[in-house]
C-alpha cells in the first residue's frame, strides 16, 4: 500500500463515505476541495448544498473574492465584502481554506497596473497591500498564493507592473512579505499548463530556485491543471512532473484542476476520456508523497469561467449543468478509492482509472442503501470474489465482483458506480 495511503487507513475514522473528500483523505492527501463561485453561492441551492458538503469537499477558494481588484480597488480602500463569502462558509461547514491570489498581474486594478512606481514606492504599495489582506485572513488560510502566473507559455518572465520594476527581484520580496504578514501558512508559487514539462515548467523550477537562493520561504507549488480532454499528460509524466518540485523541497498541490472538452457536446467516449484524464491527475497527486491535495475550479457545468474564455469549449468539471455526477466524478471516486484500499487499479487498460462508461447518466444521481438494480451491473467477470471497502461493485458496464466483504454493503453511486460502503 502507498504509504500515505496505509497511514490514513490506520487512522481512518469507523465510517467513510464514497464522497470526494473523505476518500482523498483516507488516500492519505490532505483533502479534495473546490473553487467557490461568489456570485452563485446565494443564487443557486443545489450549487451550495453540494458545495457545503464537507464529505465531498474538504477545502474552499475563493474564486474571484480575494484578488486585489475586489480586495483594495482603490489605493488604501480595502474590502473583504466577496473575500469573506468564502472564508465565512469554510468556518461554518468546518472545511479548510486555501487562500488565492496576492501579487498577480491580472485582476490587477489600474491605480496599480499602470502607475508609475519606484522599486521602493512599489514595494511600499505591496507591503500595505499584503499586510492588509493576509493579515485581515491571518490563521485561516491553509495556503495562500503568493505569486500567480508570473510565466508565460513561452517560458519568459511575463511582463507585469512587477517585473518592469523590479525584474525578478520582486518574486522573493513577495514571499518575505507574505511570510512577516502571515508566518504560519504556507506560501505558494501557482501557475498554468505547468503539467506539460515543458520551457514553462524549467522556468518555474528556476523561480523556486530564485527564491530560495535568495533565502526567502517558499513552501508550495501550485499546478492550476486547466487542462483538455485527451491532452492530459498521463499519470506517470504528471507525477514525473510533480517531483521536480518536491525534490526542491517544496509541497505541490493541483489548485485550479478542470479538464475541458475542445467541442461540445460532448460524445460517450469524450466523456471517458475525461473520465480518464481527471483520474490521472488525481492518481498522479496520490503517487507522489508532497502532493497535498486537489481542488477543482468549480464542480458543476452549470458555473464556470471556461465557456466565457473559451467559446464552443467547455464542460469541464465534475458534475453536469444539471448536478449529475458525471464519469469524471466516478473516475475520481475510483482512483482514491483503489488508493485508500490499496487495491490494484480494476479496468482492463493500463490506464489509471478503471471505470467503464458506456452512456450518459439518466437520472439525478444520490447516494442510497440500496444495492444496484441488476440490470445496471454485470454479474460476468466477477465470478464469486467479494469486493473490499471503498471498491466498485457495480454500475452500467461493470464486469467485476457486485458482491462485497462483510460488514460492507453495495451502494449504488450514479448508474455507472455503486461502491462497497
Ligand atoms: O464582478 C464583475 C461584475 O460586477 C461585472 O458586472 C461583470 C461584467 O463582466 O464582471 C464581473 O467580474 C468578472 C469576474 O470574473 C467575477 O465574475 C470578470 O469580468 C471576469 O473576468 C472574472 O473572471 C475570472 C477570471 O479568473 C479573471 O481572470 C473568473 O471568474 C475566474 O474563474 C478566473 O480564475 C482564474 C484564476 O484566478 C487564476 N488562474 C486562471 C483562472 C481561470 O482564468
Amino acid at each position: 500500500m502507498h504509504s500515505k495511503a496505509f497511514l490514513a487507513a490506520l487512522l481512518a475514522p469507523a465510517t467513510v463515505s464514497a464522497q470526494l473528500n473523505d476518500l482523498a483523505v483516507a488516500a492519505g492527501l490532505k483533502y479534495f476541495g473546490t473553487a467557490l463561485g461568489e456570485g452563485t453561492i446565494n443564487s443557486d441551492s443545489q450549487y451550495a448544498a453540494i458545495l457545503n458538503d464537507k464529505r465531498e469537499f474538504g477545502q474552499l477558494v475563493p474564486e474571484n473574492g480575494q484578488k486585489w481588484d475586489s480586495t483594495e480597488p482603490s489605493r488604501g480602500q480595502f474590502n473583504y465584502n466577496q473575500g469573506d463569502i468564502t472564508a465565512n462558509q469554510a468556518k461554518r461547514n468546518g472545511q479548510g481554506l486555501r487562500c488565492h491570489t496576492m501579487v498577480w498581474y491580472s485582476q490587477l486594478p489600474n491605480w496599480v497596473s499602470s502607475g508609475s512606481w519606484t522599486k521602493a514606492t512599489l514595494t511600499s504599495v505591496m507591503e500595505t497591500h499584503i499586510n492588509n489582506v493576509m493579515g485581515h485572513y491571518k490563521g485561516q488560510c491553509y495556503a495562500w498564493d503568493v505569486v500567480n502566473e508570473a510565466i508565460s507559455d513561452d517560458g519568459q518572465w511575463r511582463n507585469s507592473v512587477f517585473l518592469r520594476t523590479f525584474s525578478t527581484d520582486y518574486l522573493p520580496l513577495s514571499f518575505n512579505l507574505a511570510k512577516k504578514a502571515d508566518p504560519n501558512t504556507k506560501l505558494y508559487y501557482n501557475d498554468y499548463n505547468l503539467e506539460y514539462n515543458q520551457a514553462k515548467t524549467d522556468r518555474a523550477v528556476e523561480l523556486v530556485k530564485i527564491v530560495q537562493a535568495a533565502g526567502a520561504p517558499i513552501d508550495g507549488v501550485g499546478f492550476q491543471g486547466h487542462l483538455i480532454v485527451g491532452s492530459t499528460p498521463s499519470r506517470a509524466n504528471l507525477a514525473t512532473t510533480l517531483k521536480r518540485f518536491t525534490a526542491l523541497g517544496v509541497e505541490v498541490a493541483y489548485t485550479e484542476l478542470d479538464i475541458r472538452h475542445a467541442s461540445l457536446p460532448a460524445s460517450s467516449s469524450a466523456q471517458v476520456t475525461q473520465g480518464n484524464d481527471f483520474a490521472n491527475v488525481v492518481g498522479s497527486c496520490v503517487d507522489v508523497a508532497g502532493c497535498v491535495g486537489v481542488t477543482v475550479w468549480g464542480f458543476t457545468d452549470k458555473h464556470s469561467w471556461v465557456p466565457g474564455t473559451f467559446p464552443g469549449e467547455g464542460d469541464a468539471l465534475i458534475y453536469d449543468s444539471n448536478y449529475r455526477k458525471k464519469a469524471a466524478w466516478t473516475s475520481i471516486s475510483s482512483v482514491l478509492a483503489a488508493a485508500a484500499t490499496g487495491a490494484p487499479p480494476q479496468s482492463s487498460s493500463s490506464s489509471s482509472t478503471f471505470v467503464t462508461v458506456t452512456a450518459r447518466p439518466t437520472s439525478t444521481t444520490t447516494t442510497t442503501n440500496t444495492p444496484p438494480p441488476a440490470t445496471s451491473t454485470s454479474s460476468g467477470g466477477g465470478g464469486g470474489a467479494e469486493q473490499t471497502r471503498w471498491g466498485q461493485c457495480g454500475g452500467n458496464g461493470w464486469a467485476g465482483p457486485t458482491r462485497c466483504q462483510s460488514p460492507w454493503t453495495c451502494q449504488k453511486q450514479n448508474d455507472w458506480y455503486s461502491q462497497c460502503l
